[in-house]
């Protein structure tokens, strides 16, 4: 399919179809895998204009497909970056060896010595960490939300963060990891147009995809500026690779690109590979998965040793996120937790007898993960942030895949009973 044509298809259609030409594969209807680390040019003018082009934006190869040494960029990269521009339906994506060198490359493009970032709580640790922890050795300042669908808390705390240094990111994942929590996108992007009337810059607004994939839930639609997602998770799907991915407009994109020219952090041929040809399958994939959890969530919201799921499948009608869910999300995703009655002990002793769901920290994989949040991926979070952000001792995060969901359930059923 002529990468052109994107704009006529559905994202299913464009996940199997799109980004990869076989002319540039000498035919083959798969894309080929171009291992090398450097690239041959037929003459020493040639070379220039391919690095004219490449750094300058200047000269006659600009837009054509020429490339330099590996780490600047590579054929498997073009094919995966152009298939995942499409299906988030934007205007061109980039993508990393992992999802927090995404975010981590985002931090470093926009972040300076006392400019302020805005994020949702809870979020993932190691975004939580990245913003917490290292940017402020560098000087930079955080303020937390924590109901992303309340106008005047957010808006509050926007006001707050701009009061410590110029506000430049707002960064929502929604749902977030662990608990679901849903941030509304199009109060964001109004309250990044507020802030940005105030201060003279308008913040970037940007969201991590993660949990719900690009399938359930398209936040570029919603006019966000960046839209980031860890494609270790759903898009990857098989637990086997680490990726990460940034859709958004051409300027923006073209900028994170060249600058991962320095850090140095993007995907590697092989890699960049197996996610294209996983993108293919995402669809139907994350299909059963969610038919699946809403399943094993309905039987933990009625099990007596199960203080409450937070699934998205349950905010009740008529409440404030019950209207955003079904503004935002075709679907409720298949990544929830539930809260246990009692804290670590109880959840240890549940984790140890099951026998068919694997404790490990992930989601998004074919197989069904469970981990108990407070003690692994969140735990360098500290525990009053993690209880206000909802993460008990007893919450556990659930990644349901794709086995038989009787067999999930029996799982459960045997683990819970020694709570
Ligand atoms: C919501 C979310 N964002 C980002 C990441 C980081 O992605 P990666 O593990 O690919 O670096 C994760 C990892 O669990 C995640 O859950």
């Amino acid at each position: 399919m002529e990468n052109k044509k994107s704009g006529d298809f559905h994202p299913e259609t464009l996940a199997v179809a799109f980004g990869y030409d076989p002319q540039l594969g000498m035919g083959a209807a798969k894309p080929p895998i171009f291992m090398t680390s450097t690239f041959v040019y037929p003459s020493a003018q040639h070379a220039k204009d391919v690095h004219e082009a490449y750094f300058d934006g200047t000269g006659p190869l600009v837009g054509e497909t020429n490339h330099i040494y590996s780490r600047l960029g590579h054929p498997g990269l073009d094919f995966l970056e152009a298939r995942l521009a499409a299906i988030d339906g934007a205007e061109d994506a980039v993508a990393y060896c992992s999802g927090m060198a995404a975010h981590s490359s985002i931090a470093l493009a926009y972040i300076r010595a006392g400019d302020s970032v805005l994020h949702g709580r809870p979020i993932y640790g190691g975004v939580d960490y990245l913003y917490n922890v290292m940017m402020p050795q560098f000087g930079s300042h955080v303020t937390s939300y924590l109901d992303g669908t309340d106008e005047d808390h957010v808006r509050a705390a926007a006001e707050a963060a701009m009061a410590k240094g110029p506000l430049k990111l707002i960064i929502a994942e929604t749902p977030a990891n662990p608990t679901a929590a849903i941030v509304d996108l199009d109060l964001m992007v109004r309250i990044a147009d507020e802030i940005g009337a105030k201060q003279g810059l308008r913040p970037l607004v940007v969201v991590d995809n993660t949990l719900l994939g690009p399938f359930a839930q398209r936040p570029i639609a919603h006019n966000v500026d960046l839209c980031m997602t860890s494609l270790t998770k759903y898009c990857g799907g098989h637990s086997d690779l680490l990726a990460g991915g940034i859709s958004g407009r051409k300027e923006l994109i073209a900028q994170l690109k060249l600058q991962r020219t320095t850090w140095g952090n993007h995907l590697d041929p092989f890699t960049a590979w197996l996610v294209l040809r996983s993108l293919e399958s995402v669809s139907v994939r994350t299909e059963r998965a969610m038919s699946n959890a809403r399943l094993v969530a309905e039987y933990l919201r009625d099990h007596p040793k199960v203080a409450g799921v937070t699934y998205l499948g349950f905010l009740p009608e008529g409440s404030r996120q019950r209207a955003v869910y079904d503004r935002q999300c075709k679907a409720a995703g298949s990544t929830f937790s539930f809260h246990l009655h009692g804290g670590e002990a109880e959840a240890f002793r549940m984790l140890d007898q099951l026998k068919l769901m694997k404790v490990a920290v992930s989601l998004g994989g074919s197989e069904t993960l469970i981990c108990h949040s407070a003690s692994t991926t969140h735990y360098a979070v500290a525990r009053e942030q993690r209880l206000e952000g909802g993460i008990t001792d007893g919450t556990m995060r659930l990644s349901v895949g794709l086995e038989h969901v009787d067999d999930l359930i029996g799982d459960l059923k045997q683990a819970l009973e020694t709570v």
